[in-house]
């Protein structure tokens, strides 16, 4: 499989190129990027390593080398910066965005390849890609809130000791300041962490989960390793046709009365897409926060004008 990175010379489309290559799942990886040089570094960068990793083919390219890819990643634009919140920048990045999806649509690009925006604001971003580029929505995938949910597992799982991966617990909705902790089905090792955890520790580390992002930039700059980890996720669900349920965001068809916006509910993803979008159960305060979601960027949308 052919994997595309928009955005590749950055820091977040490096790391998941790295992360690509360290599970030398995918066959090939082409870096884009608008600074041409950082992208052909990159890729240097990461080809003189295969001989040590694995078998895959890495290379820089302009647009015209995308026409043939399975999945163009896109994690081009601005970073947010510290005390910025997310739809803030969308009027920095909706004209980058919109830019990429006019070079995309003049590459020619397989009808069937899967579109995967990371830039944020991500959500918004997603839909305007559907929306501007007349996509099939299930081809159309976002990042969501897979990363905030790696960060609220692991979160829990250093404040308890628990062992990282055996920690399942989702957010949903929006990648951003409405996103919802979803208490209902979290667990260790099959059992239920509201036994676990005192309501004042779910709160703690759900607010440390929410300020994840702001915390990284005021630290380092901006997220690299764990969104690359998000991201190798995705594709390697589709890659693989894993038909893994990840909260990826994708376009709503009336999962808990939300349509027309896309955000993050537990989502089947393999070599088509977005196969299915669950509505699952969940507690009503849970419902009401997708809901919240749901009203935050619809609102935004219609900002755009
Ligand atoms: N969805 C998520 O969970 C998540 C997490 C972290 C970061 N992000 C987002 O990812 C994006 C990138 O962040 P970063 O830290 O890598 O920033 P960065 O500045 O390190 O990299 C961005 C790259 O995009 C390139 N670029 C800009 N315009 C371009 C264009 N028109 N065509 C091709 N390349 C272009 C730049 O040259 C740069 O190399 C930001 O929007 C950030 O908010 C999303």
């Amino acid at each position: 499989m052919k994997t595309a990175i928009i955005g590749g010379g950055g820091r977040v489309g490096s790391n998941a190129a790295y992360a690509l290559q360290c599970a030398g799942l995918v066959r090939e990886i082409v870096l884009n990027d608008v600074n041409a040089d950082l992208a052909a570094g990159e890729a240097l960068d990461l080809m003189q390593g295969s001989s040590l990793i694995a078998d895959q083919t890495i290379t820089a390219g302009d647009m015209s080398a995308l026409a043939d890819a399975d999945v163009v990643c896109i994690t081009a634009g601005s970073r947010r910066k510290p005390d910025e919140s997310r739809l803030d920048l969308v009027n920095r990045n909706v004209s980058i965005f919109k830019g990429i999806l006019d070079d995309l649509r003049a590459a020619n690009l397989r009808r069937d390849a899967i579109i995967f925006v990371v830039s944020n604001p991500v959500d918004v971003l997603t839909r305007l890609a559907i929306e501007h580029l007349d996509w099939q929505p299930s081809k159309v995938i976002g990042l969501g809130t897979v990363l905030d949910t790696a960060r609220f597992c692991s979160l829990i799982a250093q404040a308890k000791n628990y062992p990282a991966t055996q920690v399942k617990a989702l957010i949903l909705g929006e990648h951003g300041d409405a996103m919802a902790p979803i208490w209902s089905s979290a667990s260790v090792a099959g059992m239920a962490l509201t036994k676990l955890l005192s309501v004042p520790e779910q709160n703690e580390l759900f607010k440390r989960t929410q300020g994840s992002g702001a915390e990284v930039i005021r630290r380092k700059g901006g997220a690299g390793y764990a969104v690359g980890a998000s991201i190798a996720e995705v594709i390697h669900s589709i890659a693989l046709d894993r038909r893994r349920i990840l909260p990826v965001s994708s376009r709503m068809t009336g999962q808990y009365g939300v349509r027309e916006v896309c955000l993050s509910v537990p989502t089947v993803v393999g070599r088509e897409g977005v196969l299915e979008a669950r509505e699952i159960e969940l507690w009503p305060k849970e419902v009401a926060g997708i809901q919240a979601s749901g009203r935050a960027l619809q609102d935004t949308w219609q900002k755009l004008g």
